[in-house]
């Protein structure tokens, strides 16, 4: 089995409106896959179906192998789900809770205890097992939830939002999990709002928006397509701003032409493929500058406070090495060195803005 999850036009509509709209994704097995959207988009609805707590308006899914509609029960087997609001009893312990869902799976009894004690231990909740849940924070909740999702040992885990509101340690305690469980060869879907978190985790991401799949790829992915697109649009920008020159410069004296040359010279140069380079030089002096300025691949250079240089440099391994080697030879003591690519949160923010613009909206 290749995917862990498949869809074919999943879609959930309630009377008239449309919550998930036509989703076609494919999770690899094994993987842990980020699913990213603002408050309303889908998630949690997607998620339901996929998981058999509600069924779809039409399309399917196919998760660990056995279809959604007709084949329910197999994949609950498979499955375990930690809810978006903790849906254990709060009248009973947490001990009592993680039997309670044991015996749904109808583990045998020294399997129950003993994979309890040692879930409990692994995310460090086993102190409050006699407790019971209502009396739990949030934290503690979650663990708890945790755990009784995945008495079972089930092949894929989707957790809705987990780490809202949780202090950093719980946090890390649930990350660290994540990644543990998808080592032993599980499959994790996050629903996410941490794009920190969902960076640090996830191998694959998916973009919902307004019910409709909006993005799905790596992160690295995302973040590519992303410069692409910006260089596009600036590149458009510019031989637009070239064309309406050129009609200028045809009606202009022979001074202002030759600025007009230069302006385009210049849009000329922006317009190559330039990237953000950032370099923090201890002792750095005008003598350094002077080299710096003297390189071709560099096309501009800021200076900021404490040595920290920004340059515009063509976009290239060679001018990165070329530079940083210029930089030592000349007695440059480097700190630090950054280059600046889009954050998973520029991608975020980007995506779910241009479907608006776009005019996708099912309301
Ligand atoms: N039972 C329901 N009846 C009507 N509308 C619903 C129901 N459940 C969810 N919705 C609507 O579907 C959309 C998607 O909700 P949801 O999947 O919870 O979003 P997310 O988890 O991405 O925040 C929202 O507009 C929500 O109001
Ligand atoms: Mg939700």
């Amino acid at each position: 089995m290749k995917y862990a999850i498949e869809t074919f036009d999943l879609t959930k509509k309630y009377d008239e409106f449309t919550a998930v709209d036509a989703l076609n994704m494919k999770i690899d097995n094994n993987s842990i896959f980020g699913f990213l959207g603002p408050n309303g988009a889908g998630k949690t609805t997607t998620i339901k179906m996929l998981t058999c707590l509600i069924k779809a308006t039409s399309g399917t899914g196919n998760v660990a192998g056995y279809d959604i509609t007709n084949n329910p029960n197999e994949v609950r087997e498979k499955i375990g789900m930690v809810p978006q609001l903790v849906s254990l009893y709060g009248d009973l312990t947490v001990r009592e809770n993680v039997y309670l869902c044991a015996d749904f799976y109808g583990l045998p009894t020294d399997l129950k205890i003993s994979r309890a004690d040692e879930l409990m231990e692994l995310v460090d909740i086993k102190y409050a097992q006699n407790k019971l849940v209502k009396q739990l924070s949030g934290g503690m909740k979650q663990k708890a939830s945790v755990v009784a999702s995945l008495i079972h040992q089930p092949d894929i885990l989707f957790l809705d939002e987990p780490t809202i509101g949780l202090d950093p340690t719980t946090k890390r305690v649930l990350w660290d999990l994540v990644e543990e469980l998808n080592s032993e060869g599980r499959t994790i879907i996050l629903c996410s709002h941490d794009m920190y978190e969902v960076e640090l985790l996830c191998d694959g991401i998916g973009i919902i928006n307004n019910g409709v799949l909006a993005a799905f790829d790596t992160p690295r992915g995302l973040k590519d397509t992303m410069i692409k697109e910006q260089k596009e649009l600036k590149s458009t920008k510019d031989s637009n701003v070239i064309k309406i020159m050129e009609e200028l410069r045809k009606e202009s004296s022979v001074e202002d032409s030759a600025a007009f040359d230069k302006i385009k010279e210049n849009i000329e140069i922006r317009n190559r493929d330039l990237k953000e380079l950032s370099v923090m030089i201890s002792n750095l002096d005008e003598n350094m500058l002077n080299h710096l300025n003297k390189l071709p691949s560099i096309h501009e250079i800021v200076e900021h406070d404490s040595g920290r240089i920004v340059m515009d440099i063509e976009s290239s391994d060679e001018s990165v090495n070329q530079i940083i080697s210029a930089i030592i030879t000349n007695g440059g003591n480097i700190t630090s060195i950054a280059t600046k690519d889009p954050s998973l949160e520029d991608v975020f923010m980007s995506v779910t803005a241009k479907k608006e613009e776009e005019g996708v909206d099912n309301e």
